[in-house]
């Protein structure tokens, strides 16, 4: 029995201890997501516990993380759900006026949460109508004095804990759903509601329904019958059922209408008015925000007369014609889809079905070191560059604070999809003979860099498998490359794979060794299939593949290495298969003095059999 007990006791202690530093590096992680949070959250700091009473606005009950009340700190930026998401203990979250913007972040993952309180930031666009369903013990949502949009989410009628609900001074639109829990407060006041006030909701004052001139019965004034009979198509008694269907109808073409807005608003918006961030703001399934994923419906406001047609602003610059001459009118009539978010900004796919051309657009916010001549004349040198195994851009839009980067589209998508893209999807279309061809194309596409930019110090400086487009017959595509003299410095260490290597992390200094680095990365990805923890900023996540290689060159074990779904191959290609490796391991030496040059890695790739 004792000793029972002293191992329970154990386990817990461990479990504890766990668990605890799990949770001080979450709130790191949440911490480093954040714009101003430097200074405002200066208390965080590892190896002090986040609930020694420090840290600021953390709440802790019997030393657990129950809480995070981070009101009134001027913070904005992304919010790392994510990380929060692996706080189990937390159960409020107040963020109330700070300056935060964009869609609502998918708070929904937090799964045990009891009160959201987002009161008084720029939170923007519209709120799927889901996506309250897996809060079940949410007891208290306030979102008041944001700019949010589009209806009521439905599944709020299915919290029943539900007490407080505070939605005013919003741009909801659309009819109130029917709350049947008891509320303890409510307010919807200064929207654009329309339609009946639920009967159970009739109880609550006037004051919390103002300001809202489409809203009918008690306890306003305005009896429903005169508004319902303005909506319907003809006199004569209309049903309950064919009232339904007029709302849906409404409520389709307000998308349509909104879809069609939405991308004559992300390429004609006026830059003299600053636009609201992250309308198209694509929010990420798992922690890589370079997978693609889940599409949040855009901010419907666009301002169309913002759009008028002669905005000599709005124009596309076609630096390279091979796929044809497209203007913004035939982006405008484009079809777009949010493809993701990466480090440097929002990328889309707009199909112009009237050219039969689809596009990659890029948002690039952190372009904003160089004026107009010295980025135009910088897109034209790209626009030159051809080589079978480059992307070529093929057009630009500048405006002064973010530049939009047209690509052609690669239906493939990237390496990294076909690698590790949809879980359970094998990767037994990558032979060995196609997985050499995509190292041997990057290898050559590097090489065409390094001379055509040989006095960078970052030739590529982005190059991660995400950055390796793959043609239909698996050709690959260097995208995003050169950049670095481009972007902001603070946002390059940010941004830029080759910030996250060890010659940055431990020295400071990027050099074109940096980017062997990278492709070694690629080539021990490409032969185990494993996801890089490289990639993971934090290193949390993926398999750290170059101590893995480093440990099994020591022990002489390489050959397990190889992805299992290559066992197949003749054991002369498994011999190509560990010499490519090698070459990889050379690679990514951490100490750049040892690491293979790009012109002796290049060399030895092409040497490699298939
Ligand atoms: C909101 O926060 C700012 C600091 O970021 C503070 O100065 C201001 O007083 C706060 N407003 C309210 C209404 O509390
Ligand atoms: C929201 O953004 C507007 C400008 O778009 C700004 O004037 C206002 O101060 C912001 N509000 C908050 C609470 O940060
Ligand atoms: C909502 O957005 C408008 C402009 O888009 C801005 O002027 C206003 O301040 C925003 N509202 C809040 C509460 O910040």
């Amino acid at each position: 029995m004792g000793v029972v007990r002293v191992y329970l006791f154990l386990f817990l202690f461990l479990l504890l201890s766990v668990c605890c530093a799990l949770e001080t590096q979450s709130l790191l992680r949440l911490k480093e997501s954040l714009t101003n949070s430097e200074r405002a959250l200066a208390s965080w700091i590892p190896n002090v516990s986040p609930c020694s009473g420090s840290w600021t606005g953390v709440v802790c009950f019997d030393n657990v993380i129950t809480g995070l009340h981070l009101s009134d700190l001027g913070l904005s930026g992304p919010i790392d759900v994510e990380a929060l998401a692996e706080i189990h203990t937390l159960r409020t979250l107040s963020f109330v006026n700070n300056s935060f913007s964009g869609p609502i972040p998918q708070f929904n993952k937090l799964g045990s949460i009891k009160s959201l309180l987002l009161t008084q930031n720029n939170f923007s666009g519209s709120i799927a109508s889901d996506f309250f369903s897996p809060l079940k013990s949410l007891k208290k949502l306030w979102l008041s004095g944001n700019n949010l949009t589009g209806s009521i989410p439905e599944s709020l009628t299915e919290l029943e804990l539900l007490k407080e609900l505070h939605l005013e001074f919003n741009s909801f639109t659309g009819r109130i759903p029917n709350l049947r829990q008891e509320l303890r407060s409510l307010d919807v006041s200064n929207n654009k509601l329309e339609g009946p006030i639920p009967e159970k909701m009739g109880r609550f004052s006037a004051r919390s329904f103002e300001g809202n001139e489409g809203l009918c019965g008690k306890p306003l004034e305005k009896t429903c019958d005169d508004v319902i009979s303005t909506m319907l198509p003809a006199a004569g008694k209309v049903g309950e059922e064919e009232y339904e269907s007029g709302w849906a109808k409404r409520v389709i073409v307000v998308m349509v209408v909104a879809a069609v807005a939405a991308v004559i608003f992300l390429f004609a918006s006026s830059s003299s008015r600053r636009r609201r961030e992250g309308d198209f703001r694509a929010v990420s399934r798992s922690s890589n925000a370079e997978e693609v994923v889940e599409v949040q419906v855009p901010s419907v406001r666009a301002e169309r007369r913002e759009v008028g047609g002669n905005n000599k602003r709005g124009e596309i610059v076609i630096v390279n014609d091979a796929r044809g001459i497209f203007g913004l009118q035939d982006l405008m009539k484009a079809t777009a889809e949010v493809l993701g978010n990466g480090g440097l900004g929002s990328a889309y796919k707009a199909s112009m079905t009237n050219i039969g051309l689809s596009v990659v657009v890029k948002r690039m916010r952190e372009m904003n070191k160089i004026g107009k001549d010295v980025f135009d004349a910088e897109m034209r040198q790209f626009g030159r560059l051809r080589h079978p195994n480059l992307i070529t851009p093929l057009a630009y839009h500048y405006r002064r604070e973010e530049k939009l980067l047209i690509n052609e589209y690669m239906p493939k998508g990237s390496l990294f999809y076909v690698l590790h893209g949809d879980r359970g999807l094998s990767h037994s279309e990558l032979t060995w003979r196609t997985r050499l061809k995509i190292v041997k194309g990057i290898a050559r596409g590097l090489n065409f860099l390094y001379t055509e930019f040989s006095t960078y110090d970052l030739p590529h400086g982005n190059l991660k498998s995400s950055n390796v487009l793959l043609t239909n017959d698996y050709e690959p595509l260097l995208s995003d490359y050169a950049f670095q003299p481009l972007i902001n410095p603070s946002v390059a260490v940010q941004a830029l794979f080759a910030f996250k290597s060890p010659d940055y992390e431990q020295n400071q200094k990027v050099t074109q060794k940096t980017d062997v680095y990278c492709l070694g990365i690629i080539i021990l990805e490409v032969i185990t299939g494993k996801f890089p923890a490289q990639y993971h900023s934090n290193g949390m996540g993926g398999t750290d593949v170059v101590q893995l290689v480093h440990t099994a060159t020591s022990e002489e074990t390489e050959a397990e290495l190889i992805d299992s779904e290559l066992q197949s191959e003749s054991s002369n290609s498994r011999n190509q298969m560990l010499k490519l490796l090698r070459i990889g391991a050379a690679c990514t030496e951490s100490n750049p003095e040892q690491r293979l040059k790009m012109k002796e890695a290049i060399r030895r790739i092409e040497e490699v059999k298939v």
